[in-house]
């Protein structure tokens, strides 16, 4: 089995490029077969759940064409199945935006119910409540949900709950709606955004994405586009803190600062040096770590899906620091395997209370998830000693060429598969 072999205590050094965001290019890439026309996406990230998605394009007879790595054509008129399912499918969460995008087209869409991090209840109450709301009939049945109308009209929809999957879902069902909608309490994250951009650029009506409340006038029907998705804000976020905690120098290229400003002040906070730029942003860590608190919320507030990152680097913080944990309740099942390494975390409910120590040591740890994998990585590049981290399929499903990047800052990192080569690495460090 694939796992990361990681030798501590470089600080990285150096410049990244950050790829196209992973939680705008699965909407996106759903959102395009709403198209009978050809639509061309660029700056995709070519991760493994991007890849699932469009295999299950594939699988319903879209058309798909990688034209390089991160840029594909996609034509969805030969769409033959309304139904999505497979292994591939229910393991990745996004597949619930095949939902949205076939019953917004084609009036009726069948998926297997998605599956995902396991970061605590993953609700779908709101997504099924907008589609009834724009006059679809909701099903749950062997493990697979249906929704259908024979026609979809505009409505009113407040969310109970702030849901990025229940706006995009709303978002791309009501745009070939009959009608007005609006969303209330709508999710404002930049991929929520994105995806507006993009079907916008489809000849959509959607207004007000980014704000509390999103306004659609349906259309008839989306006409090709090209489109080039933004940057992965959490991607980012991770190599700021892999700064952070390495007590590095770390310029990320190609971002939105705007998109990153939470993060940036967190490392203010606890002591780094920030520099934006127009679409680069350098970390700069050359103090001690100082302790503070953190609560995740929706966006703008600090993501959830940079929560376990920051963990890692408050655990090498001075002082005790309090990390509370507002989206999911399931979200700190890395802890266990950071104390491993050293850590002094206490968890008691949505809540971590971490004593800063003065190191961590390399340990054999596991990837309980996709953003916590990643954090655990970042961790074993400051600890003294080798580490080794198993379970990397979570990591690769939302990150490209990881330890590539890590490497390309001066990280001593290699993917190994046997005892054979975690040996050799070893015999390699010295
Ligand atoms: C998306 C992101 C994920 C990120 C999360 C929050 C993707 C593929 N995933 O997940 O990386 O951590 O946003 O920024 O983009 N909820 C309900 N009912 C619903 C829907 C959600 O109660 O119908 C609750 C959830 O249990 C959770 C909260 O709302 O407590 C936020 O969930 P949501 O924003 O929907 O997250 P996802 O779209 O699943």
């Amino acid at each position: 089995m694939e796992q990361y072999a990681v030798c501590g205590g470089n600080p990285l050094v150096g410049e990244v490029e950050i790829g196209g965001a992973k939680n705008a290019a699965l909407p996106i890439l759903a959102a395009s077969l709403m198209s009978d026309e050809t639509v061309l996406i660029e700056n995709m990230p070519d991760v493994r759940d991007t890849n699932i998605l469009l295999d299950a394009m594939k699988g319903i007879g879209v058309h798909v064409e990688r034209t390089d790595r991160h840029s594909v054509k996609i034509n969805a008129s030969q769409v033959h199945h309304l139904t999505v399912e497979g292994d591939g499918v229910k393991k990745i969460r996004a597949s619930y935006y095949f939902l949205g995008a076939l019953l917004g087209k084609y009036k009726s869409a069948t998926v297997v119910l998605p599956g995902g991090c396991d970061i605590g209840c993953r609700a779908i109450d709101q997504h099924i409540k907008g589609f009834k709301a724009l006059g679809a009939s909701v099903q749950i049945a062997h493990g697979m949900i249906t929704a259908q109308a024979d026609r979809l009209t505009g409505s009113h929809i407040y969310l109970d709950v702030v849901s990025v999957g229940a706006t995009i879902n709303i978002m791309m069902a009501a745009v070939l709606a009959e009608g007005r909608t609006t969303i209330e309490n709508a999710a404002k994250e930049p991929h929520v955004v994105d995806l507006a951009n993009f079907l916008n650029s489809m000849g959509a009506n959607i207004k007000g994405a980014g704000t509390d409340v999103i306004r659609i006038r349906g259309v008839n029907r989306l006409h090709a586009t090209e489109y080039t998705i933004i940057p992965d804000q959490i991607e980012a976020g991770t190599f700021m803190f892999a700064a952070a905690v390495t007590k590095g120098d770390v310029t990320v290229k190609n971002v939105i600062p705007k998109h990153l400003e939470s993060i940036s002040a967190k490392l203010v906070e606890i002591g780094c040096e920030v520099q934006e730029s127009d679409d680069a942003v350098r970390v700069v860590a050359s103090r001690p770590l100082r302790h503070t608190h953190v609560k995740t919320l929706p966006y703008p507030g600090f993501p959830t899906d940079m929560q376990p990152q920051i963990a890692v680097a408050l655990g090498l913080s001075t002082g005790t620091s309090i990390v509370t944990e507002s989206i999911f309740e399931n979200r700190f099942r890395y802890v266990d395997e950071l104390i491993r390494m050293g850590a002094s975390i206490k968890v008691e409910g949505n809540t971590a209370i971490i004593d800063g120590v003065s190191r961590y040591t390399g340990a054999s740890i596991n990837a309980p998830d996709l953003r916590a994998g990643a954090a655990l990585v970042i961790a074993a590049l400051a600890a003294e000693g080798v580490s080794t981290v198993d379970d990397i399929r979570y990591i690769e499903r939302g990150y490209e060429d990881f330890h590539l990047k890590l490497k390309g800052l001066g990280a001593q990192i290699e993917k190994v598969e046997t005892e054979r080569e975690l040996q050799k690495f070893r015999l390699k460090i010295g």
